[in-house]
């Protein structure tokens, strides 16, 4: 673990100018800086960094984030490893924190399992090529397959011989001892002694992310039924394989790029790809897709397309998987390979750029597809279609973003010929069950573009956000405190001295608001970057976004930045009072008042909601209702304060 202070330090130091300009080239424009997005393709630049406020964000793409951020996204660096980049750019000493000897033994043991497979990997690969029977027979076999050279060595194939302890004794008199060779599975011991695990195979090394040697696959020669075809390392503290995909180190530049990741089967879909130019592809390697490897690609695109062999069973099997990859936000689409093909066989029958056409071609949206293929398997049969429309609507519910699942809905209206109120109610059914009741996550039915009647709508969620009130008021209220929290807004007579006239900031008439009325935030990160600002106005000292952009906490930190990078729809009352940038005194004043009573009344009409429902319930005892009805008196009458300060009763 890295230490709090030298974090802190990192922080300090960071010039996400600087920083950014080794990747991107930037030019000053008025306070900000601009360049061409590296995440996506653009003519004209729309990449800014902010050396003020430390961040970075692309009007083109949205994607945004501090310095830390960006070297994650563009160097697929993990947390640690980003910070001990800039570390040793900046020479700061890292300090980490004191591990348990368990811990370092772990390390240590990580250490000497790493040296040997890389090891290992080099011994494959001079044994491919510069011995005799690398030359002939593993060499051959690559050759026949049609791998050139360039790929070969992009992906460090090796070979390892037909003896059965050829790596064994290197390793033994390299000085590795017998355990550890067991420990990395490259040996097996049977009857006392041990052997090679990997031997008359073609051998494809496994990498980390940063291009460590992991693990290994090795391909039989041999036309054998009796033998598994592929041998793979088995688990080990390095190899595990549920964590793992085969190619993310080579892919992992062109993913970014290109914004969009190929998935496939095996190791030599890949190694085809990646020769036809489809750089950005990667393997799960016969294994069922995890949420590990779905999450590890997320760190480099939203965009995934899984290419499949056109065999049925096979595909039906994956759509389970694929409903996961959804839950996770991320833009599925399914490219069908002909029947008997996979991408490595059809890639061969086809020119690159043929090949690359069918692709784009032939890539169907996930839930379209599915609807269609079972559409198709349902025909005439009513009972069928039921369940497949059941089926449909768990997949649609797993996706987050409210817009995507609205444009599904229309889709699916269309195809099954059913009523689209039908199926937002199933499918809201659906969300409820997911989040046990929770009102937040009704979904919106946003309006077609004829019912928009031709207006051009620039911010295309703004409107619409009204059944997420409470979240999204809460919303409102932190990037008040945020954006404009040191900003003196009120002035109060001093009880002790009426002459003396006392300025109060946002952030204080916030701060004092809400604690008064026991209205902190519910969301977990507003609620410490509310706790962070309630104690800076209570030691009197400054605290701005930059403060939070750069927080150690990622979690803390990217959220802040999405909301001040506004990747978040804008409420109606961020509209209408900041709309055309007047941020004067006067409208600041208003609109701080606006928003704490708006969130305050909706967090009122929230508990009422709850403790109405409570009542409800026929579990509840005779005592715990007389608690709630004294709870539901105490609420309203605050209510009704609220109300006669608004003057009439809010609108919401
Ligand atoms: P396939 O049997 O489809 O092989 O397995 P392939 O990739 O087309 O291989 P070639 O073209 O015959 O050489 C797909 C993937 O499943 C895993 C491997 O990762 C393989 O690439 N697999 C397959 C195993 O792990 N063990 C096996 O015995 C077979
Ligand atoms: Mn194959």
């Amino acid at each position: 673990m890295i230490e709090r202070q030298t974090i802190d330090k990192i922080y300090e130091r960071a010039d996400i100018v600087e920083i950014i300009s080794e990747f991107v080239a930037l030019k000053k424009r008025g306070v900000n800086y601009l360049g061409h997005c590296p995440f996506h393709n653009e003519r004209t630049p729309s990449f800014t960094v902010s050396p003020s406020k430390g961040i970075f964000k692309c009007f083109g793409c949205g994607k945004s984030g501090n310095a830390v951020g960006f070297l994650m996204e563009h160097e697929g660096f993990s947390y640690p490893e980003a910070l001990k980049f800039l570390a040793k750019k900046y020479g700061i000493q890292i300090e980490e924190t004191v591990v348990t000897d368990e811990q370092i033994a772990e390390q240590n043991k990580r250490e000497k399992l790493l040296s040997l497979t890389n090891v290992a990997a080099k011994w494959y690969y001079d044994s491919l090529h510069k011995t005799p029977e690398g030359n002939s027979v593993g060499k051959a076999y690559f050759r026949e397959r049609g791998f050139t050279d360039s790929i070969i060595d992009k992906f460090g194939l090796g070979y390892s011989p037909e003896s059965r302890t050829a790596f064994v004794d290197f390793a033994r008199k390299q000085g590795f001892p017998t355990e550890l060779l067991i420990e990395s599975g490259l040996a097996v011991e049977s009857s006392g002694k041990i052997y090679d695990r990997f031997f008359q195979r073609v051998i494809f090394p496994i990498h980390s992310l940063s291009g460590q040697v992991l693990g290994f696959g090795g391909r039989t020669l041999l036309n054998d039924k009796n033998i598994p075809k592929y041998l793979n390392s088995p688990e080990t503290l390095l190899y595990q394989k549920s964590k793992i995909l085969y190619g993310i180190f080579q892919a992992r530049k062109a993913i970014v790029q290109n914004d969009c990741c190929f998935l496939v089967e095996g190791y030599t879909d890949v190694l085809s790809m990646a020769q036809c130019g489809i750089e950005n592809v990667v393997a799960s390697s016969g294994t069922a897709l995890t949420i590990e490897q779905i999450r590890l690609i997320k760190r480099f695109t939203n965009n995934l397309t899984v290419l499949y062999d056109g065999d049925y069973a096979g595909i039906k099997a994956s759509l389970r998987g694929i409903d996961m990859i959804l839950a996770e936000d991320m833009n599925v689409k399914v490219c069908l390979l002909p029947n008997g093909e996979d991408p490595d066989s059809f890639s061969r029958k086809l020119s690159d750029k043929e090949f690359s056409e069918f692709i784009t071609k032939n890539q169907t949206d996930f839930i379209r597809f599915k609807a269609q293929l079972m559409l198709d398997e349902a025909a005439g049969d009513p009972i069928k279609k039921t369940k497949l429309i059941i089926n449909i609507v768990q997949s649609i519910a797993q996706i987050p973003s409210e817009i995507s699942r609205s444009v599904y809905i229309k889709e699916c209206s269309r195809m099954f010929e059913i009523s689209e109120d039908v199926l937002l109610q199933a499918i809201n059914k659906e969300l409820r069950k997911k989040n046990q009741g929770s009102a937040n996550t009704e979904i919106i039915k946003y309006p077609s573009s004829d019912e928009i009647k031709g207006e051009k709508i620039t911010k295309p969620v703004a409107i619409f956000v009204e059944n997420n009130t409470l979240e999204v008021s809460e919303r409102d209220l932190i990037r008040f405190l945020l954006e404009y929290g040191d900003r003196v807004v009120f002035s109060q007579k001093n009880p002790e001295n009426p002459d003396d006239i006392l300025p109060i900031t946002v952030a204080e008439f916030i701060v004092d608001e809400l604690e008064k009325d026991d209205f902190v935030p519910l969301d977990s990160v507003w609620n410490t970057v509310f706790v962070l600002f309630s104690e800076a106005v209570r030691k009197n000292k400054p605290l701005s976004s930059v403060y939070f952009i750069n927080h150690p906490n990622i979690q803390i930190s990217q959220k802040v930045v999405d909301l001040l990078a506004k990747r978040y729809p804008l409420s109606r009352f961020w509209e209408e009072y900041f709309f055309d940038r007047d941020d004067s005194e006067l409208q600041l004043a208003k609109g701080v008042q606006k928003v704490v009573n708006e969130y305050k009344w909706r967090r009122i009409k929230d508990v009422q909601e709850k403790l109405t429902a409570k009542l409800a319930d026929s579990s509840v005892t005779t005592r715990e209702i007389e608690l709630i009805m004294n709870r539901l008196a105490a609420i309203n009458t605050l209510k009704n304060e609220l109300a006669a300060k608004l003057g009439e009763k809010p609108i919401l």
